[in-house]
């Protein structure tokens, strides 16, 4: 891989990288296309990373469709897709980790602890391996994507970092490989975190700049529905992730629930 790009870069070639998990879905393929418009080609690596998931979460059930995502890729015109085995990028002896000091203290990485160490130490070993000009991610893990721009800019990877928003389903869903989880009785309550979300934006627009007031109408709101287990809903600084009391600037209302045993993400600009 390394000399594949050592190769693209030599003939002069911009390099957009796109890191996934597999299983693609729009979300992805949206991710690709803006690559394309940065970039002369578009690399892709399929990796389910065991050191993002902590032991009893769903490394082993995590959807997989290998040849599936082979076509869409070549549809989108990816040039290479990077799929390694796990003991290829942890062999033996493998003891290096990249964490951050603060932001993974904040919103997911509260239930989920070990999960920013994992995705740091990985995209690192990526951007690495796969040496991209640019690389796309996708805003629905707004965490990730702040970890990401973090990390490039606390170790001067010379990579430019691109977010690129959130694809939907038709009736609002935000697109997750994880949605394949989703039992047709539990749609109506996964609806209910862009619905509160919806609904939350619409109370800052008219000028309710409490927080709390609108947190506790997100929770309202989601808890009315069935087999909704919420983890936490925060309105947030977008950039240090610290919860904000007062909507007064930039703030983001990003939100976590498990419905049935399917943990969801969203995540809504309140205030641009
Ligand atoms: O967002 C994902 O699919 C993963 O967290 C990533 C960035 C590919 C790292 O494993």
């Amino acid at each position: 891989m390394q000399a594949r790009s050592d190769l693209s870069r030599r003939q002069g070639r911009k390099i957009a990288f796109v890191p996934t998990m597999g299983f693609l879905h729009e979300g992805h393929l949206s991710l690709m296309k803006a690559g394309h418009k940065r970039a002369d080609e578009v690399l892709v690596s399929i990796f389910v990373n065991p050191t993002q998931f902590a032991p009893g979460e769903d490394l082993e059930a995590y959807p997989r469709d290998f040849d599936r995502d082979c076509r869409l890729c070549e549809k989108e015109g990816v040039s290479v897709i990077f799929s390694p085995d796990v003991k290829e990028l942890y062999p033996d002896g493998f003891q290096t980790y990249v964490t951050l000091e603060k932001l993974p203290h904040h919103l997911c990485g509260i239930s989920r602890p070990t999960h920013f160490r994992g995705v740091a130490t990985v995209v690192s070993k990526l951007f690495n391996i796969v040496k991209p000009h640019v690389a796309i991610f996708g805003e629905k893990d707004f965490q990730q994507l702040q970890v990401i721009r973090r990390m490039v800019k606390d170790m001067n990877f010379d990579i430019e970092i691109v977010g690129a928003p959130i694809v939907r389903e038709a009736d609002g869903l935000a697109m997750s490989s994880r949605n394949t989880y989703l039992k047709p009785e539990h749609r109506i309550s996964a609806l209910s975190l862009c619905n509160s979300l919806k609904k939350a934006k619409e109370m800052a627009d008219a000028g309710i700049s409490d927080a709390k007031t609108i947190i506790d109408a997100t929770i309202k709101q989601i808890s009315g529905y069935p087999e909704t287990a919420i983890d936490y809903v925060a309105v947030c600084d977008p950039e240090t992730l610290e919860d904000m009391k007062i909507i007064d600037r930039p703030a983001v209302m990003a939100l976590a629930v498990k419905v049935g045993k399917t943990r969801l993400i969203d995540n809504m600009m309140l205030k641009t």
